[in-house]
């Protein structure tokens, strides 16, 4: 089983909202309501996708994990730090918006790879720190973001959806940390 990293184009739009909306449910599903998952399903259907990856924004990187039988099975999108003033996020360039596996295909070492890839790409275009935020509830997340050496900055209450959330940014100062990282896949 080969599966290769590439850019996301607006063909992978289906692929990629499936794969988000799996991993979503698989995720999130005792962790938001029903009606906050309906309405993430809503927001980043195919069509969502489609309209976000046409769009020309040199800044924001998209990729998709590929196998010739598996098809698409995760993608990540990374890119300029979004909002906040706070004066501990701005010390940060960058950010990891997305990242989604299919259940399957989790904790062999493809989301190591895509981080990898994604901090790469950001220190190509001369990013060289970065965060990501995610849901305080969602440990596996955090441990995972942890393992590669993201460091907890603050906790935040967020609107998410209908509801608000407490969310964790995690940041490194020295994307070298991750770009210069080897990954190695496991079965
Ligand atoms: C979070 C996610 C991207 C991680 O990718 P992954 O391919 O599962 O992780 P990897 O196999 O590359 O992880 C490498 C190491 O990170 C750590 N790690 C990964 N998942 C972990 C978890 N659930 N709990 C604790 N540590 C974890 C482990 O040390 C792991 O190595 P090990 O398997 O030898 O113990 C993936 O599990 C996923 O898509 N989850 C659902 C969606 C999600 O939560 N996205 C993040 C939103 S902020």
């Amino acid at each position: 089983m080969e599966i290769f990293i590439r850019p996301a184009g607006p063909a992978d739009a289906e692929d990629i909202a499936r794969v988000q909306r799996i991993s979503w449910a698989a995720t999130y599903a005792k962790q938001l309501s029903p009606e906050s998952l309906a309405r993430v399903e809503t927001a980043w259907d195919a069509r969502h996708w489609r309209r976000s990856l046409e769009r020309v924004d040199d800044r924001v990187i998209s990729l998709v994990l590929e196998g010739a039988d598996e098809g698409i099975i995760g993608f990540g999108v990374a890119g300029p730090r979004r909002g906040g003033k706070d004066p501990i996020l701005r010390a940060y360039d960058g950010e990891f918006y997305l990242l989604y596996l299919l259940p399957q295909f989790q904790r062999r070492g493809h989301g190591v790879r895509l981080m990898v890839a994604m901090a790469r790409v950001l220190r190509a275009r001369g990013t060289e720190t970065a965060l990501v935020w995610a849901l305080a509830s969602n440990r596996p997340a955090i441990g995972f973001y942890q393992h590669l050496s993201g460091s907890i900055l603050m906790q935040a209450r967020k609107p998410f959806f209908g509801e608000s959330v407490n969310e964790i940014a995690l940041g490194w100062r020295d994307l070298r940390i991750l770009s210069s990282m080897t990954p190695t896949l496991r079965d």
